[in-house]
């Protein structure tokens, strides 16, 4: 059989679950940055939502002592026992609430974790209630394993603050959970602990991506497990110890999910790789300084670019508080954010994400990270005022 085959010209479809996938726009924007710098084209990415920072030197060194040491096995299905409680001590003494190392799953990444619970907590035709603009891949995870999403619109004047009432609208007996992000991904905004009390009140289980927690900058991020028990908690390593490349999240879950989600971690995946989680147990215990250094950085950088955005007659209603990004509203350049957003990079070597990318309710808008160096958002923020003088 050739490899040039078309999918499904040799009678060998490929599955209507993977053709259902969307792509994931900010990689085609970053891939088509990548292609103009190829052409020698200097472009400065402001698309990308990964920290710029390397990961702290103590957590390197964590993972190269393990190497060293021999560590290099797979661990239990759920997770190294001491990295469980270091978790459960970092909820412990960030917000109060008491968990047991037993209802967590270690897992290679916050993708995956929402893969095995998704996986573990939804039937064909379930509803997942989850807000508008979202995560771009949290639908996508829900529609994988066969779930249906419900948007609940939110508003940039409002600050994007998800409302229990609208949520209680668009309940129906298939309702099985629902879905919040705080600080979010892409507005970077914090829920009020008024709103997520009313949603755990709605007496559907949450569950809540918490993976920006930590980068918060005014107020500070609650946990679910504050207001409700009948919650899944969704967090990792890569945003707040700037880890991506490690691979590692974990999942907190009622107990009576832990045993199906490890089920399918031992089929699927096995367990989470060891040498990262003895890199994450010294970021539990160690790191605390350093996240406060990347804090601080990304603070100046936030309020530097909230104001430069707002000069240049873009839309920040309300200032974003959390994580590392800005959704800014564009409607009056451009309602097609992809288009806006192409543009930008062709002719100002800027590279943004177009706010389609994050639901309906972003159309017209940019998420514009601040993981890139104060020094070149400004170099960004100089180029957008030429390009925008250029349309005039
Ligand atoms: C809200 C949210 N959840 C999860 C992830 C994935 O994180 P991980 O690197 O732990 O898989 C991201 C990555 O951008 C994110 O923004």
């Amino acid at each position: 059989m050739s490899a040039a085959t078309p999918a499904g010209g040799d009678g060998c479809p490929i599955s209507a679950r993977s053709a259902a996938m969307p792509p994931f726009l900010v990689m085609e924007v970053l891939e088509r940055a990548q292609a103009l710098e190829r052409e020698g084209r200097e472009i400065i990415h402001l698309e990308v939502g990964e920290p710029d920072f390397e990961t702290p030197a103590c957590i390197r060194e964590a993972g190269i002592r393990a190497i060293r040491e021999g560590k290099t096995r797979y661990t239990h299905s759920l997770g190294l026992l001491e990295l469980r409680e270091a978790i459960c001590e970092d909820y412990r003494r960030e917000y109060g609430v008491e968990v047991t190392p037993d209802r967590i799953l270690v897992t290679s990444g916050t993708s995956p974790a929402m893969l095995l619970l998704f996986g573990a907590f939804l039937d064909p035709g379930d509803e997942v209630v989850v807000a508008d603009p979202h995560y771009a891949c949290h639908p996508n995870f829900v529609e994988f394993v066969g779930g249906r999403n419900v948007f609940v619109e939110t508003a940039e004047a409002d600050g994007f603050q998800l409302h229990a009432d609208a949520i209680r609208a668009r309940l129906t007996p298939r309702t099985k959970g629902i879905l919040i992000n705080s600080p979010a991904n892409p507005t970077g905004n914090l829920l009020s602990a008024g709103n997520m009390a009313a949603i755990a009140g709605l007496g559907r289980c949450v569950i809540s991506d918490e993976i920006y927690h930590g980068l918060v900058y005014e107020g500070r991020a609650r946990t679910i497990l504050e207001f409700t028990d009948n919650a899944f908690v969704l967090n990792g390593f890569s945003k707040k110890y700037a880890m991506t490349g490690w691979r590692l999240g974990f999942v907190i879950a009622p107990p009576r999910f832990v045993r199906p989600m490890q089920k399918l971690q031992q089929n699927l995946l096995i367990s989470a790789g060891s040498i990262s989680q003895h890199a994450a147990l010294a970021a539990l215990r160690e790191a605390a300084p350093d996240v406060a250094r990347m804090v601080g950085i990304y603070d100046e950088r936030r309020r530097f670019l909230v104001r430069r955005l707002r000069e240049l007659g873009l839309g920040v209603a309300a200032e974003p508080t959390g994580a590392f990004y800005v959704l800014a509203n564009a409607r009056h350049l451009d309602a097609d954010s992809h288009r806006l957003a192409f543009d930008i990079l062709e002719r100002a070597g800027v590279a943004v994400t177009p706010g389609i990318d994050f639901g309906n309710c972003a159309e017209g808008y940019l998420r514009f990270s601040y993981a890139n160096s104060l020094e070149r958002i400004a170099a960004a923020m100089d180029r957008l005022g030429e390009y925008l003088q250029s349309r005039r």
